[in-house]
């Protein structure tokens, strides 16, 4: 048995510390092998940064995947990259343009087991023309074929949820687990399909309460009601939405378990 403690996207300064007050207590109560946190929000809101990738992986953070927002610090997801230590902790969606930096998979090491942790965007709603995650998913599978692989952890970086309901129908049974991110919003929808693949629509984000998806109101409001936005600010103080889910995968690569954990964090 394998327990994965997976996070959706964390939102900020604000977010990150109370994942980190979290964790610890999250991690003896759920034991996991291997714990994963969406990048895409980690640098105020939007990017990630080498020492917030670096301030995380200390805190206890194993794996990093990231959505549409990885480039929008544009040093970077590339300074993680040619960092020694850290280059083989982030990833970035598979069906990004091909010649995209990064990789959108990677096969990890725990122990004797061996984890295949794949981050895929959506077509639906998402503003650009990525190419479709289903068949990025089958080229994955097909060059992994023949491979001993313990678990495949999937996060689906999607806005639909019928997309992301059809993809993990799709794949049930080919892969351990499909969690969704970057909608912000968790689904109530946490279960494991017929064939015994683990699945959320959307786990939801780890970020300010009081907001609007981890920014303060004032700037997505004037957007709706002014038809222009102000600037988007992270809160900096506050009760923070913890939102994650722990996967547990039996000896042959199908999940047992799907716990969805919701707390907020004072
Ligand atoms: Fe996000
Ligand atoms: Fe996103």
């Amino acid at each position: 048995m394998m327990t994965f403690l997976v996070f959706g996207d964390v939102v900020g300064k604000i977010g990150r510390e109370a994942l980190k007050r979290a964790l610890p207590r999250l991690k003896e109560e759920f034991n996991p092998d291997l714990t994963i946190v969406n990048a895409e929000n980690l640098a105020h809101g939007k990017g990630v940064t080498r020492p917030i990738i670096a301030e995380l992986h200390a805190a206890g953070v194993d794996f990093f995947t990231s959505g549409n927002h990885i480039f929008s610090n544009q040093k970077g997801p590339h300074d993680v990259w040619a960092d020694p230590e850290l280059k083989d902790l982030l990833i970035r969606p598979a069906n990004f343009p091909e010649g995209t930096a990064g990789d959108g998979e990677k096969t990890l090491t725990l122990g004797e087991k061996r984890v295949l942790v794949v981050n895929l965007i959506c077509q639906v709603f998402m503003g650009e023309p990525y190419g479709s995650p289903f068949v990025a998913m089958e080229s994955v599978l097909k060059r992994h074929a023949g491979e001993k692989l313990d678990a495949i952890i999937v996060d689906l970086h999607g806005e639909a949820t019928s997309e992301r309901i059809a993809f993990g129908i799709h794949f049930d049974g080919r892969v351990s687990s499909v969690t969704g991110t970057h909608t912000h919003v968790p689904t109530a929808d946490a279960r494991i399909l017929p064939k015994g693949t683990a699945y959320l629509t959307d786990i939801g984000m780890t970020g300010a309460r009081h907001s609007i998806l981890g920014v303060e109101p004032e700037g997505p409001i004037s957007r709706f009601v002014e038809g222009e936005a102000k600037a988007f600010e992270i809160p900096e103080a506050g009760p923070v939405d913890l939102n994650a889910v722990a996967v547990t995968v039996g000896e042959d690569g199908k999940a047992v378990k799907i716990v969805q954990i919701q707390k907020i964090i004072e």
